[in-house]
């Protein structure tokens, strides 16, 4: 045996190890990630030029865009940034300022596209904002690195899904838990069978919250509130409406079901292996405060799939909204697969099964194989250079929001719904009440023609 080959052997058998202790995956699946990944790093092509390092632009520099540029600085140049909040757009233009190179700073994110050196878009926007930015950002041939969950709307998704590809951009969603190996081990143990046939799948997403009444006050100075409502209605300022708490209001959101749900629910359907459910209904399980929040705080769903799964999307008060602990003793927020022979937990720190062996034991050479990641960035800026589709590809950014929105649409109405997964439209009994969501009224000028 060459010894070159023994020393990266051993290495590479320590570092299985080394991950195996640090993540409590088990040994096998850790060796076959590690080895495919080695696999992929040398099978990479090389950087084309120019996009030895492409140039970035980041749209909504919020708590989530930043870290996301701040990830993606990794691999290109913030060359841009871009926010309709001015202390937040100063404050990116400080952070991403590096080598005396400072980004230009940008209020209007229609002007960002026209730049030609800005070869993609990191966009960090609230829900309400994704699908204008996503489309201007695709037909500017931009590639774009967008936020959960990708639309306000299921109508809006279809527009965005033609877009991509029409526009051949290269799209990854941000529902990072695809790049994430022990969502992955689940997924792909029930895609095999090793629960027997799945039946039931629990989805678990932290409570939202339930405050208010709220009152309205000045505008801070340097935030274009009419510009950050776009397209939803004009009210007057109120602070909880805007920065991050956007996500407790149907103007602007679906509440927890389109936040953590939209990482949850797309974890089930990578399971179930369907586009979307047949059946639709949700029950407010704790509703608003008369002039607070308008997102339920807590709710219970289910869905029905065309395989015979039974899905049950339900909130747990026992984890804060940002996924921390409440109640030690409480539900963990997270996925719980169940089959004729057995179950799966998993989330973002653990993944268990009512017997070990179903962890622990490899999966046969022939097995289904779902797609690896192990760096949701990292997986964006690899298509970027080779024009592949990244692992939470446009569609499935679609369909897995779609199941959030879903859920909304029947909270909303109170009653169960049929959904053709294929047609993408509401049928039977309250088919027309249905139908009449899946798309909002714009408010001029903030419509499809914004983005010309
Ligand atoms: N992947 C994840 O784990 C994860 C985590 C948190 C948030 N998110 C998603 O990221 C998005 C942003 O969430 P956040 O918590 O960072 O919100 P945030 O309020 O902190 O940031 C949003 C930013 O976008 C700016 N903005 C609004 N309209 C704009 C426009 N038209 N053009 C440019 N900028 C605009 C706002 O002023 C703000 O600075 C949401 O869609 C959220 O669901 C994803």
């Amino acid at each position: 045996m060459n010894k070159s080959f023994q020393i990266s052997r051993r290495s590479f058998l320590a570092r299985c190890t080394a991950t195996a202790a640090a993540t409590g995956l088990p040994w096998w699946f850790i060796q076959e990630q590690l080895a495919g990944a080695a696999e992929a790093e040398i099978s990479q092509p090389k950087r084309p030029s120019p996009n030895d390092r492409p140039g970035i632009a980041l749209v909504g520099c919020g708590g989530q865009g930043s870290g996301d540029a701040r990830n993606a600085a990794n691999y290109g140049e913030v060359l841009a940034v871009c926010d309709v909040d001015q202390t937040h757009a100063d404050a990116a233009v400080k952070r991403f300022t590096t080598d005396g190179k400072t980004p230009a700073k940008y209020h209007d994110f229609r002007r960002v596209m026209e730049r030609k050196d800005v070869h993609l878009i990191v966009q960090g926007t609230p829900d309400h904002w994704h699908t204008l930015v996503n489309l201007a950002a695709a037909k500017a041939k931009k590639d774009i690195y967008g936020e959960k969950p990708l639309t306000l709307t299921i109508d809006e998704g279809k527009q965005v899904v033609k877009a991509v590809r029409q526009n051949q951009v290269v799209f990854q969603t941000g529902t990072q838990q695809r790049s994430d190996t022990r969502f992955h081990l689940a997924c792909e143990l029930v895609r095999n069978g090793r629960i027997g046939k799945l039946q039931q799948v629990n989805v678990f997403v932290p409570a939202g919250l339930r405050e208010g009444p709220f009152a309205s006050v000045p505008v801070p100075e340097g935030l274009d509130w009419d510009y950050w409502q776009g397209q939803t209605p004009n009210v007057d300022y109120v602070k909880q409406r805007c920065h991050t708490m956007f996500r407790w209001w149907f103007d602007y959101s679906g509440g927890p079901v389109t936040d953590w749900g939209a990482h949850h629910n797309d974890i089930a359907r990578w399971a179930i292996g369907l586009d979307g459910p047949m059946e639709v209904e949700a029950k407010v399980v704790t509703g608003p405060i008369p002039g607070g929040y308008t997102t339920p705080s807590e709710f219970e769903a289910t869905l029905n799939w065309a395989n015979g799964v039974r899905q049950v999307v339900k909130t747990t008060p026992d984890d804060g909204w940002g996924g921390w602990v409440i109640n030690e003793k409480g539900q963990r927020n997270g996925v719980k697969f169940e089959g004729t022979d057995g179950w799966i937990w998993v989330n973002r720190d653990e993944i268990t099964a009512s017997d070990k062996e179903l962890l622990h034991t490899a999966l046969p050479t022939n097995a289904v194989r779902l797609e690896v990641s192990h760096n949701h960035m990292g997986n964006f800026f690899d298509c970027v250079r080779s024009r592949k589709d990244p692992i939470s590809n446009i569609e499935g950014g679609h369909r897995s929001a779609s199941v959030g929105h879903l859920i909304v649409i029947a909270l909303r109405s109170g009653r169960k719904f049929q959904w053709d997964p294929e047609k993408e439209i509401f049928t039977g009994d309250g088919a027309a009440e249905g139908n009449a969501q899946l798309a909002r009224e714009m408010r001029k000028p903030y419509d499809y023609s914004f983005i010309g």
